[in-house]
């Protein structure tokens, strides 16, 4: 089971970006304690970081065939990429997005997620933690999905 990991814009500044609302981790550690997880799990990952909406959607494109699942951080685009959600609806792999802040507790413009309607489900608010959450449901539903 191969799981896309995607994180979007400005998510490869996390560690100095603004840690009140991100914490205090890099994404190469982010990465490398989901990569622990994933061997509990049993799956496998493949990373991916673009600040490029087009890029994102390109990596979608390219690896959707021979993967099972996504789990991905938009970044703002979860606010206004339309291009990003049509990418993901039209995959059709099971998609969970995850935030490290709680995106319904800050200003007005980041209550709205326009690429949750193409996703199983949403997990906001816990930090790295929500990596490890959504990655587990994930991986759970797929196998629900396959008995
Ligand atoms: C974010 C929330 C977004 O609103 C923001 O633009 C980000 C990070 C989060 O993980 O909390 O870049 O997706």
């Amino acid at each position: 089971m191969r799981i896309l990991v995607i994180n979007g814009p400005n998510l490869n500044m996390l560690g100095k970006r603004e840690p009140e609302y991100y914490g205090g981790q890099t994404l190469e550690s982010i990465e490398g304690m989901l990569s622990q997880r994933a061997q509990e799990l049993g799956c496998e990952l493949t990373f991916f970081q673009s600040n490029h909406e087009g890029e994102i959607i390109d990596f979608i494109q390219k690896e959707t065939l021979t993967a099972a699942g996504i789990l991905i951080n938009p970044g703002a685009l979860t606010h206004y990429g339309y291009s990003l959600h049509d990418a993901l609806a039209d995959c059709k792999l099971p998609v969970v997005e995850v935030h490290l802040s709680n995106i319904y507790a800050r200003e007005d413009w980041r209550r709205k997620s326009v690429i949750a309607d193409a996703t199983i489900g949403q997990v906001t608010g816990f930090k790295t933690e929500s990596y490890s959450l959504g990655l587990v449901a994930l991986t759970n539903y797929i196998r629900s999905q396959s008995k």
